[in-house]
């Protein structure tokens, strides 16, 4: 038995005696706490002392002599106060004011900046790593030169007003140094309110004392494995409060819950802050703060009618404290090393936060269609005929899907860019195979790679020396993973990122084919035997710089250069499709992600739901879980309730571990199978919503999925609830079952408006809990009134198949008003020809009997000629909820005029073939 599969085994052995049935996961010693994690505990340190010491002072003085304010920039000098140093030492800043009325704080020490620091040359940089300049954000602000004016400068403060209407204002407070955000004269953030304040300085290695030893200052091991640490103590950290604000969100990847908890508080049982460093965690405990595979510093506020954001744009190891007063909320944020470059979102709508983060850190891919679909995934296909047979009985059994993927061992020993001759001999067949069916293959992909002489991947990668070095700057940074010695492509290196694309395309990644698409894991990275089974953070990256200062990066460098490989491989006509394990804020432009190796267990079930949630509002909302749990072999009940909530990811895919048995959706035998196939089912006819709120998410930067507090902004007793949502902005409110034995459940309605039963159109009305029917295989599915639901109602073979079929308009008219209104975008699913125009956008609204439908392209003349291929384009069938009309009349809105028709509706309140045309 090789290594790897003994490690897994064993892994599986502990976890039988030890988790199932626990909260606590057995590898919890693998990780970090922030105790053992020497920057945080000296961040902690301060901010006790603030609590405690009477005498406590921030460390940093603003000298302010040197407050300018020119072309929406303020900028200014800090001075820093070390009992018994003498010497100066000065950190510049600025707060730079934004076309989209956010505001940016950046600080460095201007030591660093100019390079005037000594590492005995170790080959590193000097300068502070900046996430913006790097990402190349820089082309996303724009600051403003129009609006900001200072109001008001006295010997206390410095006013700057802002926004378009002057709506905001900066206060900048000078002793202490504290900087006050104000929306209509209200103070919603504050920086340094704590006076928390910290950016360690450059100190020379020989200055180095005995205290600083047990602080991890100069080096620090843990797990037995040293980290040299050239740099010696570098870490940030700052305050950020929140006020008037009790609910904060965001920050992934947790699985905590989706209103962040409270941290160093035994009342919550999070004795650590929520960390964010991205590791391969596997097994992890469900409602901790501790980290998991991705990482995005974003957060978000929210207070009846009222959200405010933050990004903290580091992408070293950080930790983030949360308190709660009455009130508000207090965070405290510190990284091991960086630039600090933070940026403040006044709302005041979650939208106006949304738009403005995404504007910065990128908008959410339109994906291809089939993507969206169902995914039929396991470790593993071991073979074609398992494809084939897998392929086939999905047609048997009747049962749609998109693509079938394939796991680490269909290569010739984990050699990635190879297929295993013997048991993949002809992948071009099998991918054509697929393709006769519209189908697809996804095939894993991941970062390390053997290092082995006579593969040529490992060859051309040594060759061309674009691997990861280790401490020493020059050897390679050699370890286990997967394919057992490995070593890692440097996505630091922009030749190295080109090369790894290349290797994508049809003459070096022999056997592929249009129809097949990426799944890139292990990219946090994950390194067995490394610490917390990653990459040392002492290892070096091309232009010097440490694995510490871009840990939380790495994945999204090496996707991003996987998606350019893809871009170039179809030659800028396909939209690539990638799934990511490891994430940073900004991934979301290029792939989907997944929450990583849960346990097929209740818990982790009820934790995924949080987790994907909590992905989308901080901008990766194409995320999901493995469907029906990773490790392990669920009952028929869980099985087919993780079908149930699987239907609502935005990425849908079973996936199981190499131990587990086969969970073919057919595999439980009836009555399960005919669950899951409905399931999947609803899925499929609701593929034109989902499209459409993909659309709109990738136009505003908001959630696929929508929890309560966005949907109902007014609404309290919303803030908290994480276990129901709304599907974008369809009106559709789903509340899953996540707890075994129960055959009802109650949904939390928050406002007077009818609901209706997906199902059966029942009403229900008032606001509060309502139970609802939840037999096995039924999830709770409401659609508020007031919404025109569009759907496919044809299942076929694969969502490609789809592509021509007619819609079903369900108008579930408002109790309120009797009127209804929804949106269609769809465009061919595959090319970037939308971006043209090449596409259709209808918005229907239903008012008093009369249907309207309106051309909603802002330029439909670029749309024209999409749109004349689609002339077929049909509604084939409307159905009318809570609506007593007997006919209704059509009025289709086009470039020439309106045309206006009568509709007989039947007694089921149904108009079947009612000629509406979309074009
Ligand atoms: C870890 C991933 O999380 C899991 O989904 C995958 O099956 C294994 N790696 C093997 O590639």
């Amino acid at each position: 038995m090789n290594l790897v599969r003994f490690r897994w085994i064993l892994q599986w052995v502990i976890l039988g005696l030890f988790v199932i049935g626990s909260s606590e996961a057995a590898f919890r010693h693998v990780f970090r706490t922030s105790a053992q994690d020497g920057f945080a505990k000296r961040n902690r340190q301060l901010a006790s002392a603030q609590k405690y010491d009477p005498n406590y002072k921030g460390q940093f003085q603003l000298d302010t002599s040197s407050i300018t304010f020119s072309d929406g920039i303020l900028s200014g000098i800090l001075q820093k106060q070390v009992p018994g140093n003498m010497e100066e030492i000065l950190f510049p800043f600025t707060i730079s004011f934004l076309k989209d009325g956010s505001t940016r704080f950046q600080l460095d020490e201007k030591r660093r900046l100019e390079g005037n620091v000594d590492y005995d040359g170790a080959k590193i940089r000097k300068d502070r790593f900046d996430v913006a300049q790097y990402h190349d954000l820089g082309s996303r602000i724009h600051i403003d030169t129009e609006h900001p004016e200072v109001t008001t400068h006295n010997k206390k403060l410095l006013k700057v007003d802002y926004g378009n209407n002057q709506q905001f204002s900066m206060v900048l407070h000078f002793q202490p140094f504290m900087i006050e955000f104000l929306r209509d004269g209200n103070v919603e953030v504050v920086l340094n309110q704590r006076q928390l304040l910290n950016m360690e300085h450059y100190r020379p290695r020989s200055e180095r004392s005995q205290k600083d030893e047990s602080l991890g200052m100069w080096e620090e091991k843990f797990d037995n494995i040293l980290d040299s640490k050239p740099r010696g103590p570098e870490s940030l950290g700052l305050d950020i409060s929140f006020i008037g604000y009790k609910h904060v969100y965001g920050v992934p990847e947790h699985t905590s819950s989706l209103s962040l908890k409270e941290t160093n508080n035994s009342e919550t049982g999070y004795t650590d802050p929520y960390r964010l460093y991205n590791v391969d965690i596997f097994e992890y405990e469900v409602d901790s703060p501790m980290s998991q595979y991705g990482a995005i510093p974003f957060m978000q506020a929210h207070k009846v009618n009222s959200d405010v954001g933050i990004f903290w744009s580091n992408a070293a190891a950080t930790w983030i404290d949360i308190e709660k007063d009455a009130s508000s909320t207090s965070t405290h944020w510190y990284s091991e090393s960086g630039k600090m470059d933070v940026f403040i979102y006044l709302g005041p709508t979650a939208l106006d936060v949304y738009e403005a983060y995404s504007g910065l850190t990128g908008r959410t891919q339109l994906p291809p269609l089939f993507s969206i679909g169902y995914h039929q995934c396991r470790w593993n296909y071991f073979s074609e005929e398992d494809v084939q047979t897998v392929d086939n009985t999905f047609n048997e059994v009747d049962m749609p899907y998109d693509a079938i993927w394939l796991d680490i061992d269909y290569t010739s020993g984990r050699r990635y860019f190879t297929w295993d001759e013997a048991t993949f001999p002809h992948p071009q067949e099998t991918l054509k195979k697929l393709d006769s069916n519209g189908r697809k293959m996804v095939v894993i992909l991941d970062p390390h790679i053997k290092n082995d002489p006579n593969y040529f991947v490992s060859k051309d990668l040594l060759e061309n020396d674009f691997t990861v070095k280790d401490s020493s700057g020059v050897d390679n940074y050699n370890a286990e993973c997967w394919p057992g010695d490995s070593i890692w492509v440097d996505f630091f290196n922009m030749e190295g990122q080109q090369w790894w694309g290349d290797l994508y395309s049809y003459d070096r990644f022999k056997g592929s084919d249009k129809n097949l698409f990426i799944w890139n894991d292990m990219n946090e990275p994950s390194v067995f035997k490394g610490p917390e089974t990653s990459m040392h953070r002492d290892a070096i990256h091309h232009g010097g710089w440490e694995h510490r200062d871009v840990h939380n990066i790495y994945g999204h460098e090496c996707i991003n250069s996987t998606y350019k490989g893809l871009i170039k491989r179809d030659h800028g006509e396909l939209r690539p499709f990638i799934l990511t394990r490891s994430f940073f804020a900004g991934t979301n432009t290029l792939a989907a992600s997944w929450i990583g190796d849960t346990l097929s267990t209740w818990e982790h079930f009820r934790g995924s739901l949080a987790t994907v949630l909590t992905n989308g509002v901080a901008g990766m909302p194409f995320s999901g879980a493995d469907v029906a749990g990773f490790f392990g072999n669920p009952d028929p009940e869980l099985f087919v309730r993780w079908y149930e909530l699987g239907i609502f990811y935005p990425f849908f895919r079973a996936h199981a571990h190499i131990d587990t048995k086969r969970r073919e959706p057919w595999l439980y035998g009836e009555p399960y199978t005919s669950m899951v196939r409905n399931l999947l089912g609803i899925r499929y006819r609701l593929l034109p919503t989902w499209y459409t709120t993909f659309r709109t998410t990738h136009m505003t930067g908001l959630p696929i999925l929508r929890p309560q507090f966005l949907v109902h902004p007014a609404d309290e007793l919303g803030f908290d609830i994480d276990d129901q949502f709304y599907l974008g902005d369809s009106g559709l409110l789903v509340k899953p079952v996540l707890e075994p034995g129960v055959s009802e459940t109650a949904v939390y309605i928050a406002d007077d408006e009818t609901y209706y039963d997906f199902y059966d159109f029942d009403e229900m009305k008032g606001k509060g809990k309502h139970v609802v029917p939840a037999s096995l295989g039924r999830i709770p599915i409401l659609l508020r009134g007031g919404n025109i639901l569009i759907t496919r109602e044809r299942i076929r073979r694969a969502s490609e198949l789809t592509i021509n079929d007619p819609y079903t308009l369900y108008i579930a008219v408002s109790g309120k008003t009797g009127s209804a209104s929804g949106e269609l975008y769809m465009d061919d699913g595959t090319s970037f020809e939308y971006e043209k125009g090449a596409y259709i956008s209808r918005k229907f609204t239903f008012n008093d009997g009369v249907l309207d439908v309106f051309d909603t392209h802002p330029h439909p003349q670029s749309g024209v000629r999409y749109a004349e291929s689609m002339k077929h384009l049909k509604v084939e069938r409307i159905k009318l909820i809570g609506d007593n009309h007997q006919k209704i009349k059509i009025h289709k809105h086009g470039m020439s005029g309106v045309k206006s028709w009568d509709v007989k509706v039947n007694t089921d309140g149904v108009v079947q073939k009612p000629n509406l045309y979309l074009v």
